[in-house]
């Protein structure tokens, strides 16, 4: 069966890190068999240049019916003084929403030859393997009403809804038990239940599932504590399951603590197991075009993808195995350099993995 596979390179450094991951592609497409069609769109500021919207309405229709999406990153500088309503992040924000993408997987996972990249001790975070579940599809991020507000005295207000249904917890929370009871089975609902309804709710109808999960270890964090407690001693967690702006925000924190934000993948998935593969880090504007970004995010993005998505757990395993060899080797981009390293570029580094492909 062909996979169709939609390829959004987006902005900043999203082109350079989706032609790095395209030769992995073409490489198991022509070595090893993978069976893949792809299709490119635009979308974010490159589609903003070209038609003046950030999800045009034929990259949202290509979106529907390829059976899995690859995106670079979205935004920059040239496009922050737009009106709010067209800027690129609205477009990512539009796909996750229309494609119903509510489920997020974020992995922390220190990859042991990089264990002297994070700017914690060795000790603290060795071994450290955490899954972080974001729900993304509701929130604070699409609730309503919302808006920025004149007075008649001219004095403005802003204002956000964070609303969630029994419906969006309930779905959320179940995959997070499911895919704890497939790892190391601890589950941590992370919320702000003493201050905020919307997640004392949230806490309620976790609590209730847990009698379902028996397998499961579950407990609940306040998100002020949980970001402490990732920083104090990280091991403690397995699997965190959180809302849409919680988990924004600890899933920048928790990957940072892998040594770099550039080496983390991410799958956004519907109900049907459907998703967007994507890196956990940005657009990065000021290293763009001069082939320096570091490509192993998007390209474990991909691998999340085949597992995840497309069923080919073979190549995600063939990739994750090249990826590891590389950084063996003693291969690094700059954002994970380390004394001793050889320092490769962009291009360079996908290379070597697809070299260590077959190995
Ligand atoms: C992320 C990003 C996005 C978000 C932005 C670009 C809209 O920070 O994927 O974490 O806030 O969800
Ligand atoms: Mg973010």
């Amino acid at each position: 069966m062909t996979h169709k596979i939609l390829i959004l390179a987006g902005d900043g450094i999203g082109p350079e890190i989706m032609r790095a991951t395209e030769l992995v592609i073409a490489a198991l497409s022509e070595k090893f068999g993978l069976d893949v069609a792809l299709e490119h769109a635009l979308m974010g500021g490159a589609a903003i240049d070209d038609c003046g919207e950030p999800l045009p309405a034929s990259t949202l229709e290509l979106a529907s019916s390829s059976d899995a999406i690859l995106l670079g990153a979205v935004g920059g500088p040239k496009w922050e003084k737009i009106d709010r309503a067209r800027r690129p992040e609205r477009g990512l924000l539009a796909l996750r929403s229309e494609l119903e993408l509510f489920c997020n997987l974020r992995p922390a996972v220190l990859l042991a030859p990089l264990a002297a990249s994070s700017t914690l001790k060795a000790e603290v975070v060795t071994g450290l393997d955490i899954m972080i579940i974001r729900e993304l599809t509701g929130g604070i991020y699409f609730g309503e009403p919302r808006g920025i507000q004149v007075a008649a005295d001219g004095t403005r207000s802003g204002h956000n809804t964070m609303v969630y249904t029994e419906h969006e917890i309930t779905r959320i929370a179940r995959l997070g038990f499911d895919i704890a009871g497939k790892r190391q089975g601890r589950l941590c609902s992370v919320d702000k239940a003493n201050v905020l309804e919307t997640t004392e709710l949230w806490r309620d109808i976790v609590t209730s599932l847990a009698g379902e999960y028996t397998e499961v270890e579950l407990s609940h964090m306040y998100v002020d504590s949980a970001a402490m407690q990732l920083v104090r001693n990280p091991r403690q967690f397995d699997v965190i399951v959180t809302s849409n702006l919680f988990g924004d925000i600890l899933s920048d924190l928790a990957p940072m603590l892998t040594g770099s934000i550039g080496m983390l993948p991410s799958a956004s998935l519907d109900a049907n197991g459907k998703g967007l593969f994507e890196p956990v880090h940005g657009s990065a504007p000021d290293i763009a075009g001069q082939n320096l970004a570091n490509p192993l995010a998007t390209i474990q993005s991909l691998a999340m993808m085949l597992r995840y998505t497309l069923n080919e757990s073979m190549h995600a395993n063939r990739i994750e195995r090249a990826v590891a060899r590389t950084l063996d080797k003693g291969y690094r981009t700059g954002d994970i350099y380390s004394e001793g390293a050889q320092q490769v570029g962009t291009l360079e580094m996908a290379e070597l993995v697809v070299a260590s492909l077959g190995d």
